[in-house]
């Protein structure tokens, strides 16, 4: 039987991942030791911090990659933690060899490769929330590498439409997204102690918290689209990201009654005053269908969505209609997306998610 090297277990140990950070273990210089004897293959890999919730998953995708090579009869793998320089080290490798938090992020460089959509509208409760994890859920599910940044500081509601509760990992200073299903998501929900939890910090810390979401927590590289969850109304927030984040697009949710047109046109001109592209409208809530091949019932009046885009001169891209599966799915933590993805709402969030890649291709993919 041929023998395995030294260099072949290596090259295979490319191919694993450290699940948080999206790199290769190797890259990441986690392998610290590999001997082979007779066949058998012991790597110790190091762990970021001790305690790692992901340990199994990092020591079980080690073993299972080595089984697969030729020659190899069994593997060890231990873990061990790195030392405080190892750590710095690693840290200062995925910020790009920068100390500088503000360079952590490749989403600050103008050369980025990830494109940034901001979810707003001109008032609350028109679906904001709920089109941006469902359109990151259909842009997933057409392979794309997805963030969320939940932006809605003090009225946050990404984390329970997601069903994502606990804390994420912190390795000296450098916040890890949670995940979901592969969606990267940050939000302020994950550093409260509970959600019930009133946020009443005033401009400044609002300022602070946005841009550490943007610049020190540790997205990737391979990011393609970064979608931004707004809360409602036209304050800071969208000041904050366009001075940060000054190659963002924006996307406009309105419902259909003209009156809510009015209110969504001050989001777009909000967008316009801060220098950011509306890629176009998506009405939500358009219509009511009691059941499949029902007559539709136009709840909140027509032609919202259509109007306004026609006033801003976009596309109107999709029309998402009422349904209770999409409250139920926000409730629940699962988006209709996943839940139904046969129903008229789902399919419109994915022709709504493949417009929005038509008008604003990928760089990374
Ligand atoms: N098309 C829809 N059909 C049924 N329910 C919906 C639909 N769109 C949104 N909802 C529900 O309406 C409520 C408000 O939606 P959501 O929280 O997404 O709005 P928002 O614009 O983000 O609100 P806020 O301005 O407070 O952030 C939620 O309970 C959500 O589940
Ligand atoms: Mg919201």
């Amino acid at each position: 039987m041929d023998q395995v090297s030294r260099e072949q277990v290596l090259q295979a140990l490319r191919d694993v991942q450290d699940p948080e950070l999206h790199k290769s273990i190797v890259d990441l210089d986690m392998v610290k030791d590999v001997r082979i004897r007779d066949g058998v293959v012991s790597v110790e890999a190091l762990l970021t911090i001790g305690g790692c919730p992901l340990r199994d998953t990092i020591q079980l995708s080690i073993e299972e990659r080595l089984r697969r090579l030729p020659g190899v009869r069994g593997v060890q793998v231990s873990l061990g933690v790195m030392s405080d320089a190892q750590r710095q080290a690693l840290i200062g490798k995925l910020r790009g060899g920068s100390t500088s938090p503000q360079q952590r992020s490749a989403f600050l460089t103008p050369e980025s490769p990830t494109r940034v959509i901001v979810v707003a509208s001109g008032k609350g409760g028109v679906g904001k929330s709920t089109v941006t994890v469902n359109l990151a859920v259909a842009m997933r599910q057409a392979g794309w590498r997805i963030g969320i940044i939940d932006a809605d500081v003090y009225g946050f509601s990404i984390p329970r439409m997601l069903g994502l509760d606990g804390q994420p990992t912190v390795i000296d200073q450098m916040i890890i997204p949670l995940e979901k299903d592969g969606i990267r998501v940050m939000s302020i929900g994950f550093l409260l102690p509970d959600e019930g939890e009133a946020v009443i910090w005033r401009g400044p810390i609002l300022h602070k918290t946005i841009t550490t979401f943007i610049g020190e927590v540790h997205w990737g590289d391979d990011l393609d689209y970064l979608l931004i969850d707004l809360p409602p109304g036209t304050g800071d927030v969208p000041i904050t990201l366009a001075q940060t984040l000054p190659q963002a697009h924006m996307v406009v949710v309105t419902t259909p009654q003209p009156a809510a047109v009015n209110v969504a046109r001050r989001a777009a001109r909000m967008a316009e005053k801060v220098n950011m592209e509306v890629l176009g409208i998506v009405e939500n809530m358009s219509w009511f269908q009691a059941a499949p091949g029902a007559p539709p019932v136009y709840i909140f009046g027509r032609g919202g969505g259509l109007r306004l885009a026609e006033l801003l001169g976009v596309p109107l891209l999709g029309e998402i209609p009422l349904d209770p599966a999409i409250r139920e799915g926000s409730d629940a933590g699962e988006p209709i997306v996943t839940t139904h993805p046969d129903s008229p709402a789902a399919r419109a969030f994915h022709q709504v998610a493949a417009r929005l890649v038509e008008r604003l291709p990928a760089r990374v993919g």
